[in-house]
This record gives structure tokens, C-alpha cells and sequence, in this order.
């Protein structure tokens, strides 16, 4: 297949060579030209809810320090430290007074600001301290309690970048006035297969579902939402936003009874209202799943667990190598919700998006 100066693409027949999903080449590519541009989502402000409290993720393949510096504020600093360079921070979350290196103990308060070297009378006297600070990524934002971060300091605001996927972004992530919370630390796990494999099936890829997932499709609780959902498959469509972002809307089968499958708790609803406007609300309680991708490597679904409520994941296609990638797996609940209702949604989350989920 040759159409462009790689041969990977032929966007003429809608043709991706399978050497885009397994090259060295090409990874190196998409972390320089989407990667270090792209705003990238690294974790929820309900994860580090307290002044100190921080998160270690990747940004690119920069490992980065996701923290809370202020009550108002979230930092994201590279992960290195300014003297040779040790990695600073070796745990995967926590709550800190300062950051310090374990080579040679220099000291960083937690908004990246170097504190002290330990020996900084052995400096020159025209030393300047206060340039020598963790990095930070010159872009941070957050979009309904979503944190994302963006290396490139010329990138659009993220509300631009997200586009009209932002709407539905509100309708999962903003529907009661609380707004949603994490309910636990999220899975993470490695998997030797491209980045793009999870990013593209959760932005179109539906008709893998009932093949690849035939395992709780037979699951009893499973049953008959599952034949519902395959005879009435027409019934879906496909939302693609000119930034690249998508989702798949799967509608309640007609005939089918809403009972069945309006989960959301009954004290909830009135909050759904106060939140979102009348279409948002609409769509949510007629939906049955909905699943989608924020460019590049961001997913997200909120569909039936068995016959209990409804759970929304967070997944995360982080790339390692052109034939590895990590991926991580929050999930969440309103924050309003009843610790019950948030135990079950839990429960379900992992049980079909964990690592040792059943669609796994
Ligand atoms: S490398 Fe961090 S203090 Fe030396």
C-alpha cells in the first residue's frame, strides 16, 4: 500500500498499513508530533483532593508529578530532578510536604520551586536557586474536575481542543452539582499491543463487541440487555467532532422496558436536571451505552453493569513502545450519590473494565 511519502497510510480507500501498529518509526513519530503537542489526560482532581496530595503519570513519554500545590490549583512538573537528573518521586501517589531526592537530597517545595540543595553555601554567590525548579508543563487545565496537560506552550485552550465532544464530556462528568468522583485508585496494567488498539475501539469499533466479549455476553444477568442490544445494534450511531474526538451513542432498543435499563439512582435524577440542559438530560436517560475517545489516547464508557447500575469508566491508552502500551482504568460515581450506590458501581466498574475485568 503506497499513497503518501510513508506508505502507511492510504487515506484515498481509508487504508492504514498494519506497520502503523507495530513501528518503532512511527512511535517515535506520534510522540513527537501528537504526544508532546496534544493535551493528554492524566488523572481527576478528586484523586488528589488535598493541599500535597499528588499522582505520578506520563505526559508524552515524560514521566510527570501530578499535584496539588494550592487548594485552587494543579501542577504537573517532569518528574526529574534538576541536579543529575534521578527520578524524584518513586511512588505512585501520596501526600507530601516537599519533594526530595533520593541521590543527593535536594529539596523541592510542591509547587516545583527548588527549596534548598542541602550545600548551598558551596555555590557561587551569583547562583540563581529560583531557576533551578522541577519543569512544569506549561499547560494545565481541567474540564469538569478531568485534568489534562499539554507540553506545547503555543496549544489552543482546552476547551477549544475539546470541541463539541465537550458536550457530552458535561452530560457524564457534570450532571449533578457535585460533579463526579473517583471511587478508587485506578488500575493500571501493561499489554503488548499498540495504543491505537484501544483508542480506536472505543471510538468506532463496535461491531468487535459481541465477537471479542463473547464471554459476558453469555453471562446469565447479562442476557437479555445483550440480545437487546444486538438486535437493535442499528439503532446506534457514530458522533465524530472536527478534532478529531468521537463517541458511540447506543439508544434504548425500541420496545424494550425502560425499567430495565434506567439505572441512575432515583435521588439523582432532580440533580441531573439542575445540571444539564434538557437535551443532555434526554440522551442520558435514554442511552443504554455510550463510548468514546478524546484524541489521542483518552477513552471513556458508561454502560450496564449486569443487572445492577450503570458504572462509568475512565480508561487511559498510554504508549510504551510501537507494540506495548499501559493502560489505566478509573471508575466513577456522582459525588451526591449514597456510599451503597457508589460500593455497587465499584464493584461493577472493575468487575467488567478492571484489569482481570471480564472485557478484558
Ligand atoms: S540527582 Fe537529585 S540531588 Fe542529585
Amino acid at each position: 500500500m503506497k499513497s503518501d511519502a510513508t506508505g502507511w497510510v492510504d487515506k484515498e480507500r481509508g487504508l492504514v498499513s498494519r506497520e502503523a501498529f507495530v513501528s518503532e518509526e512511527v512511535y517515535q513519530l506520534e510522540i513527537e508530533r501528537i504526544f508532546n503537542r496534544s493535551w493528554i489526560y492524566l488523572g481527576h482532581e478528586t484523586e488528589i483532593p488535598a493541599v500535597g496530595d499528588y499522582v505520578v503519570r506520563n505526559l508524552g513519554n515524560a514521566p510527570v508529578i501530578v499535584v496539588r500545590d494550592t487548594p485552587d490549583s494543579v501542577k504537573v512538573l517532569l518528574n526529574s530532578c534538576r541536579h543529575r537528573g534521578a527520578k524524584l518521586c518513586r511512588a505512585d501517589a501520596g501526600n507530601t510536604k516537599n519533594f526530595v531526592c533520593p541521590f543527593h537530597g535536594w529539596a523541592y517545595e510542591i509547587d516545583g520551586a527548588l527549596r534548598t540543595t542541602g550545600f548551598d553555601h558551596h555555590f557561587r554567590d551569583d547562583t540563581d536557586f529560583s531557576a533551578m525548579g522541577l519543569i512544569p508543563a506549561p499547560n494545565v487545565e481541567s474540564f469538569h474536575g478531568l485534568v489534562f496537560a499539554c507540553w506545547d506552550k503555543d496549544a489552543v485552550p482546552l476547551r477549544d481542543y475539546l470541541g463539541d465532544i465537550g458536550w457530552y464530556l458535561e452530560t457524564f462528568f457534570k450532571r449533578t452539582p457535585g460533579g463526579m468522583e473517583v471511587l478508587a485508585p485506578p488500575h493500571r496494567w501493561r499489554t503488548k499491543a499498540n495504543w491505537k488498539i484501544g483508542s480506536l475501539n472505543f471510538i468506532g469499533d463496535s461491531q468487535h463487541s459481541p465477537t471479542t466479549h463473547i464471554g459476558p455476553s453469555t453471562l446469565d444477568a447479562a442476557r437479555t440487555i445483550r440480545d437487546g442490544f444486538r438486535k437493535h445494534g442499528q439503532d446506534s450511531f457514530h458522533v465524530v467532532t472536527d478534532e478529531g474526538h468521537g463517541c458511540t451513542l447506543t439508544y434504548l432498543a425500541p420496545g424494550m422496558p425502560e425499567k430495565n435499563y434506567l439505572t441512575h439512582p432515583e435521588a439523582l435524577k432532580p440533580l441531573y436536571e439542575e445540571s444539564l440542559n434538557t437535551d443532555q438530560v434526554s440522551m442520558l436517560h435514554h442511552l443504554r451505552v455510550c463510548v468514546g475517545t478524546i484524541f489521542p489516547n483518552m477513552s471513556f464508557i458508561e454502560s450496564q453493569a449486569g443487572a445492577g447500575e450503570k458504572a462509568l469508566i475512565i480508561r487511559l491508552w498510554h504508549p510504551v513502545s510501537g507494540t506495548e502500551m499501559e493502560v489505566l482504568s478509573w471508575v466513577f460515581a456522582e459525588k451526591e450519590a449514597d456510599q451503597g450506590y457508589k460500593d455497587r458501581v465499584l464493584r461493577n466498574g472493575f468487575h467488567n473494565f478492571g484489569a482481570a475485568g471480564v472485557f478484558e
